[in-house]
């Protein structure tokens, strides 16, 4: 499922936080196996982060109805969705429950990136850019120049 409320949290050890709606079938699917796969989205998948969001896996088999093309994990069993800027395996960590949802903080145990679109500090906005959600159908992408604070006076 496509999941925009998400944050990283720790480094140490490196953590991601995703909010979870109880009613989805991604829910049932982490309380049973407790891992996932994360995928950084790029801005010409965005019909189809649409489309896989606007159904149920309860209903519904995605893999083959959007012939998403997926890639063998290392660490945990969940594929990783192929063309996706990052892809992180990480295993459920802690669980808190918020209202209708949970928030799930994921251990990040291995995050792969895409080939060539991304240095240690970010990724290379000149190359891919990352699918950002507003609301409903309207998603954003990132301006792809960079703006530099200066240093603070001492
Ligand atoms: C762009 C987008 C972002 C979404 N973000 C979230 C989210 O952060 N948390 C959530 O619970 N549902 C979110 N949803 C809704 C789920 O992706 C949707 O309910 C999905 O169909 C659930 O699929 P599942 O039942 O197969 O798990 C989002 C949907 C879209 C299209």
């Amino acid at each position: 499922m496509p999941a925009s409320w998400n944050t990283p949290l720790s480094e140490e050890p490196p953590t991601v936080g995703v909010v979870v709606d109880r009613e989805t079938y991604t829910n049932e699917c982490l309380e049973s196996l407790g891992e996932a796969t994360i995928n950084v989205p790029n801005d010409t998948q965005l019909q189809l982060v649409y489309n896989i969001g606007s159904v149920s896996g309860r209903n519904v088999d995605k893999v083959s109805k959007f012939s998403l093309e997926l890639v063998p994990s290392t660490l945990v069993k969940p594929p990783g969705l192929k063309g996706s800027i990052a892809i992180l395996e990480g295993r459920v960590y802690d669980k808190i429950l918020v209202g209708e949802v949970n928030f799930y903080v994921f251990e990040v145990l291995l995050t792969k990136v895409l080939e060539g679109v991304a240095d240690e500090w970010s990724i290379d906005f000149s190359k891919t850019n990352i699918l950002l959600h507003g609301a409903g159908r309207v998603f954003h992408r990132v301006a792809p120049t960079k703006i530099f604070a200066k240093k603070p006076q001492t």
